[in-house]
């Protein structure tokens, strides 16, 4: 192609030249056989584009009064050219400028899922929620008093042993039930929870715990549980039993059975120790039951009066009603680890996984 002569440098002239030129930059652009990167060199090209040729034929014999007039009118003709080629790229990548085009596919969003302890812990909580139970929270840093004292764990009693406790720093200047921890389990919002609320209640508590444990494939120092409440008039040990065969049924299937050991938790007499039949073996004896047929699950029990007290105590302080009165009402309460009951469903061998973030595991899920 060929640059059109300029016969004189009047605005007129001026304008009909570069006007010659846009056209035909835009018949290119617009042609059927259009290439990008073609018409990029012919016409954007340092050496041998168009807009070069004419910047050095044009603005070089131009006298000195008309090179601004061809500056100006070179400038916005190379933006022009630039803006449509533009377009033309956005076009190609499915975009288009003026308006939706609402025959283009849409822009694919990837869809996360969940964790597969976050699903195995909705899971229990739905099963408890189908028995008409509400869900409560509490705090991850949680005081001494609701971990521990309330609990009926008072200051250097044994069973805190049993909980290696990661403790806030700096702490020792408050009276110990101040003091700041991680909450070692979610029981403390079973005292949270009757602090706010009067009987009847029936609640489950899923959440996040923390104890000083080294991690190996069965224990890690950040793991959850899922605790449950039921308080209210005539709660005896057989709707304990009841609830808890009814959900482990709903959980693990309808061929799963149940047995309950005595056991020790300070906040619950009698407590007890659940085991469920092997989901494995079905009872017979595998490696998985250490060839018992059973495993165990979770802790449970009638809550302590002491609890009561404790609570009862601590209304007044804050001026509410001691609504809890051991005369009239009882509960029972339970707790177990979402991570074990997680790994045994998923068939999942190192707890670790689970705290990876490791998407190559994490993907098995989705
Ligand atoms: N909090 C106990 C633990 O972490 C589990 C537990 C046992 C919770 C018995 C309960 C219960 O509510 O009644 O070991």
């Amino acid at each position: 192609m060929n640059i059109p002569q300029l016969t004189d440098f009047s605005e007129a002239s001026l304008d009909a030249a570069f006007a010659e030129v846009r056209a035909l930059a835009e018949t290119a652009i617009t042609a059927a056989s259009f290439d990008k990167e073609q018409f990029r060199l012919e016409w954007l090209g340092r050496k041998q584009g168009y807009l070069g040729q004419i910047s050095d034929t044009w603005l070089k014999a131009a006298p000195v009064e008309a090179k601004k007039l061809i500056g100006q009118r070179f400038n916005a003709l190379k933006q022009t050219i630039e803006e449509k080629l533009a377009a033309e790229t956005l076009l190609d990548s499915g975009i288009e400028i003026s308006g939706l085009d609402i025959t283009l596919p849409g822009t694919a969003q990837r869809l996360g899922v969940e964790h597969p302890l976050v699903k195995t812990m909705a899971e229990i909580v739905s099963v408890f929620q189908r028995m008409g139970y509400s869900v409560g929270l509490g705090p991850e840093v949680e005081t001494d008093f609701y971990n521990f004292e309330a609990l009926n764990f008072p200051p250097n009693h044994p069973a805190r042993d049993t909980q290696d406790t990661l403790v806030v720093d700096a702490q020792d200047g408050k009276p110990l039930r101040d003091r700041l921890l991680m909450r070692t389990h979610t029981s403390p919002v079973q005292i949270r929870s009757m602090l706010e609320q009067a009987p009847p209640l029936r609640l489950v508590i899923p959440g996040k715990v923390h104890r000083n444990d080294a991690a190996d494939a069965t224990h890690s120092p950040v793991f959850h549980q899922v605790e449950g409440l039921c308080v209210d008039t005539n709660i005896t040990f057989s709707d304990l039993k009841g609830t808890l065969d009814h959900a482990m049924k709903a959980f693990f299937g309808s061929a799963v059975k149940t047995r309950f050991f005595p056991s020790f938790f300070p906040f619950t007499e009698p407590s007890a120790d659940v085991q469920i039949s092997c989901i494995f073996c079905g009872g017979k004896g595998c490696r998985k039951c250490k060839h018992s047929g059973w495993i165990e699950l979770l802790g449970c029990g009638m809550v302590d009066p002491a609890v009561f007290a404790s609570v009862n105590q601590r209304r007044i302080e804050l001026g509410r009603e001691p609504v809890y009165d051991t005369a009239r009402i009882s509960g029972f309460a339970f707790g177990m680890g979402v991570d074990r009951i997680a790994m045994m469903k998923y068939g999942i061998s190192d707890i670790g996984l689970l705290y990876s973030g490791d998407m190559r595991f994490l993907e098995q899920f989705a």
